[in-house]
């Protein structure tokens, strides 16, 4: 079902974890799976010095969360809210369609991160 590229970030993700004293977390979940994604960033100067996940969830959710995280590590806050899911999805060279969700939790999840960070910081 999945393409060698997603298997191989499914079997070794990168950035797997939670940053403490992260700047911004982000946690989102699909009600219809019940899988749950969370990406804790750390911020620095309006930039993402760090990123990490940790999702409970299937091959594509994970595979996606490790891509996104290697995605946003070293943009701006703005370049990052304007990573799509299609974005990971093209990283991963495909999803199966019943899975593209699965790469909206990763979209989401940043976007919240980034929220959580500019609520606390108000910028
Ligand atoms: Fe829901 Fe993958 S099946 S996140």
């Amino acid at each position: 079902m999945y393409n060698e590229r997603v298997m191989q970030e499914f079997a070794e993700p990168k950035n797997v974890g939670f940053i403490e004293n992260a700047d911004g977390v982000g946690k989102v979940g699909n009600a219809s799976c019940g899988d749950i994604m969370e990406i804790s960033l750390k911020i620095d100067n309006d930039v993402i010095t760090d990123a990490k996940f940790r999702t409970f969830g299937c091959a594509a959710a994970i595979a996606s969360s490790s891509v996104a995280t290697q995605m946003v590590i070293g943009k701006t806050l703005d370049e990052a809210l304007n990573i799509k899911n299609k974005d990971v999805v093209e990283t991963l060279q495909g999803l199966p369609p019943q899975k593209i969700h699965c790469s909206v939790l990763a979209e989401e999840a940043i976007k919240k991160a980034v929220e959580d960070y500019r609520g606390k910081k108000n910028v």
